[in-house]
């Protein structure tokens, strides 16, 4: 296969992470968590004792954060300062954070440029985030946008609460997932949207094994497409 520049797209909840980590490893691609960058920016913020809603003081710390990331579709490796910081990254308290300061602007303009220069290596690359295809890299050979029903999503968060211990509530998992539908198709900053020229794959009523044969599929055709 040729080397491509693959943009993922989508809401929490499509298994978007799963398939674009699938998808590297099938092509032997790098593989780059945007969204893990939002979340070693606001491990920062809350680290200095920033409040994440003040936005000036969430601009000011994002300029002169450390960050780093891998490209191993296998391996989650996530620093801050140097610190591997993979596993508190993904902790509630970043979890909650994480939405005030992926909204602030300085923070989107630094990460982006960063992101265009980590995406811009050598081979392929599945890049994986909300605003990849429309604006991280608007020139990606191949943009999937990935979703899911609001109620497909539900049940499999649900079904992880309840396998992490907590209690099953799928009619409040059902609301959350509204909510933030809302608030993040509808935010001023990078909205969530489908490129115009992304590939909307509708994720409610396949496995995920499925799901990464379809996009593979899709990269091949593209590369077909791009060599006649
Ligand atoms: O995909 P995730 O849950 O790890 O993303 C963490 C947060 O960062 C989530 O609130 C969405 C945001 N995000 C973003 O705004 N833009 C991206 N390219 C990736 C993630």
């Amino acid at each position: 296969m040729t080397e491509a520049t693959i943009a993922i797209d989508g809401p929490a909840g499509t298994g978007k992470s799963s398939v674009s980590r699938g998808l590297a490893r099938a092509m032997g691609a790098r593989y780059l968590d945007t969204g893990a960058m939002y979340r070693i920016v606001t491990l920062a913020v809350l680290r200095a004792g920033v409040d994440p809603s003040d936005s000036g003081a969430v601009a000011d710390l994002a300029a002169g954060v450390d960050l780093g990331v891998g490209f191993d579709p296998d391996e989650d490796r996530s620093y801050l300062g140097g610190e591997d910081v993979s596993g508190e990254i993904r902790g509630d308290a970043v979890t909650r954070a994480v939405s005030a300061v992926s909204a602030v602007p300085e923070v989107r303009t630094r990460l982006v440029q960063r992101q265009r220069e980590l995406a811009d290596g050598p081979g392929s690359v599945v890049v994986e985030g909300r605003d990849i295809g429309t604006v991280v890299l608007p020139d990606a050979d191949v943009k999937i946008f990935l979703t899911a029903s609001a109620e497909e999503r539900a049940r499999r968060r649900d079904r992880q609460n309840v396998s992490n211990g907590l209690p099953g509530d799928y009619e409040t998992v059902l609301a959350d997932v509204r909510r933030r539908d809302h608030l993040d198709s509808t935010r001023a900053v990078s909205p969530l949207r489908a490129a115009d020229d992304a590939i909307v794959v509708d994720s409610s009523d396949m496995t995920e094994a499925e799901v990464v044969a379809h996009l593979r599929d899709l990269v091949e055709q593209r590369a077909r497409v791009r060599q006649r």
